[in-house]
């Protein structure tokens, strides 16, 4: 999910939560698959990189001195400068990184030439079903002697639970979803549905797939997070017809000042669809 733009301190806020939340056994799927390319390093393209949160996570690491291990070639794509720059200043020791600017939706300019694993994460539910039918194509085209693995982590899956409840939370959680499928530079998104319509998809291509809960369990120690995420769908759904304004504003108020002492759940689901 994203509610406050990619600033790197919206990615670093999240960056916890986000480990925490991912499916140990797809990753160490994911992982296993990199391991069964033999001897050589095995390349990952991780797309909408951001930062290198999934770097990390595969290196299982924000340790330095652990940014060779295990070997790996990382190529990072992103759009935003600024947010590859942060990335390769957090790996200056990293030997096997390379950084890609470009706009994901240009399919035919992905450096996926013999890559053993394509990743995301936070981003199938922003792209469309467009840009997962090219990236497949492309995909399939661009390796020559197999099929890249494609891990995608963290697709929001149209779920929010508060505690303690509110009378708006549901008309809330209604019109942020709806604002989800807003278009983000891609076409119309996939939002909640970017899990289920990219399975599909993968399994009509012959992948094996696998599919598994990936919830963001959130309470007073993430209080950062819980009041920027707070912020970010009141901004997203502010102006929807459904939503009167007082009674937005009512609920933020609560919203607030339950962020220590409530909790909050938002499903996200992992993707690992193996050729
Ligand atoms: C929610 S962030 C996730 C970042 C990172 N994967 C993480 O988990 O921390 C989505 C990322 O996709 C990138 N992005 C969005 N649209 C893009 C596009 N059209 N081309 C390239 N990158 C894009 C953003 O710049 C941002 O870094």
């Amino acid at each position: 999910m994203s509610v406050s733009g990619f600033s790197i301190d919206w990615l670093s806020m999240r960056e916890p939560a986000d480990r925490e939340a991912r499916d140990q056994v797809l990753l160490q799927s994911a992982r296993q698959w990199l391991q069964a390319a033999g001897a050589q390093p095995a390349t990952v393209v991780d797309l909408g990189a951001g930062t290198g949160s999934t770097l990390r996570t595969f290196i299982g690491s924000h340790d330095a001195e652990l940014h060779n291990y295990p070997p790996l070639h990382w190529r990072l794509v992103d759009q935003d400068a600024a947010l590859l720059a942060e990335a390769r200043r957090r790996h200056s020791l990293h030997t096997g990184l390379e950084v890609y600017e470009l706009d994901l939706m240009r399919t035919e300019t992905l450096p996926l030439a013999d890559a053993r694993l394509v990743t995301a994460s936070a981003l199938f539910d922003l792209v469309s079903a467009e840009f997962v039918q090219r990236l497949l194509d492309a995909m399939a085209e661009q390796s020559v002697s197999q099929k890249p693995a494609l891990y995608a982590a963290l697709n929001y899956d149209g779920s929010t639970d508060w505690t303690p409840v509110h009378p708006l939370d549901g008309a809330v959680l209604a019109a942020f979803n709806l604002d989800q499928q807003r278009d983000k530079g891609f076409g119309p998104a996939l939002g909640p549905g970017a899990t289920d319509y990219s399975l599909e998809q993968c399994e009509r291509l012959g992948y094996e797939v696998y599919t598994a809960s990936s919830p963001w369990q959130l309470d007073g120690k993430d209080s950062e997070l819980v009041a920027a995420l707070i912020d970010g769908i009141a901004q997203a759904v502010n102006g929807n017809p459904a939503i009167d304004a007082a009674a937005l504003q009512d609920w933020l108020q609560f919203r607030h000042a339950h962020v220590a002492t409530g909790s909050c759940r938002v499903g996200h689901t992992d993707l690992l669809a193996l050729p």
